[in-house]
């Protein structure tokens, strides 16, 4: 598998948002579009990969506890646009015409034979744990503007998608991953379909970048940098000795009516002291 698809990974290393995304160079919006992007995606993987499960090549590689980003992305999409947008941006109707794409493509794989679903597993989680962990860095460092020294470095917020919390090692795991995928029942050409569907995946993958470049590039992305990015916890004094003052809008509801109760008994009894 990684022999075959080497090429095809060096071109998605390649594309100008993976590049931009590694320079640190991208903003919270086509950030925001891409884990919207990436929901979709796995909500349909994860669904397919659940129905086939019990497939003899599925069986191999399903590992659901483990690997499932469903949830992860729908946590970083609260984070970065907020819970009330949340059912907006994940409406399949809002779905963009790559997403549309890589959709059809499980679902058609699906129908061709359910083992090259082992391919997109692969493609995606595989590479995940690789270079998505050094993505994740970059996430932290340039969007999230997070500092190596920060004690907030190690929070799960906006980066959950990152975060596989049941995995311990995560090279242990993918050697495992490996030697299961080694196992998969095939024949000489159900492998070459396999590796040929793990291609297809990574072209698919690529097709999303460029979609996220050229929304960008037309100005056509939600813009998240004018929606308020909830703030990390405050783990330690220090952090929060740096944080600026609230405002009306990052108080809460109950703070906000006693906050104004205040100041209107204050106006009230200046207004009296004047008459
Ligand atoms: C920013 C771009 C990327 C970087 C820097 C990157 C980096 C890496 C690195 C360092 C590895 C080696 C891991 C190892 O030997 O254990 C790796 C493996 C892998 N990457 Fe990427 N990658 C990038 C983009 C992608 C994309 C877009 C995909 C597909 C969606 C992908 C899929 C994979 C897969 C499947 C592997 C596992 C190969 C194997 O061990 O069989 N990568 N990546």
């Amino acid at each position: 598998m990684r022999q075959g698809t080497k090429a095809v990974h060096a071109m998605a290393e390649k594309s100008v948002f993976t590049k931009r995304f590694l320079k640190g160079d991208i903003s919270k919006s086509e950030y925001g579009q891409y884990i919207r992007s990436l929901y979709f995606i796995y909500r349909a993987m994860e669904n397919l990969l659940e129905q086939h499960q019990d497939h003899p090549a599925i069986e191999m590689i399903y590992f659901p506890e483990d690997l499932n980003r469903e949830q992860a992305l729908l946590d970083d999409l609260a984070y970065f646009y907020g819970p009330d947008l949340v059912p907006m941006l994940t409406d399949p109707m809002t779905m963009t015409p790559a997403v549309k794409q890589y959709v059809h493509a499980l679902e058609s794989a699906c129908l061709v034979d359910p083992s090259l679903l082992v391919s997109h597993s692969y493609t995606r989680y595989l590479g995940d744990l690789s270079g998505g962990q050094i993505l994740a860095k970059r996430l932290k460092k340039h969007i999230l503007q997070l500092k190596k020294s920060d004690s907030s470095w190690h929070a799960q917020e906006g980066v959950s998608f990152y975060y596989f919390n049941t995995i311990g090692n995560t090279n242990e795991f993918k050697n495992m991953y490996r030697q299961q995928l080694d196992q998969v029942p095939v024949t000489e050409s159900l492998k070459a379909s396999i590796v040929e569907e793990s291609i297809r995946c990574f072209e698919l993958n690529i097709a999303l970048f460029d979609e996220i470049q050229a929304l960008s590039e037309a100005n056509s992305l939600v813009q998240l940098d004018q929606v308020q990015a909830i703030p990390p916890p405050e783990p330690s004094p220090t952090a929060s000795q740096k944080r600026d003052l609230p405002t009306l809008s990052t108080l809460s509801p109950a703070t906000t009516i006693l906050t104004s109760m205040v100041i209107l008994i204050g106006c009230g009894f200046y207004m009296r002291q004047r008459s």
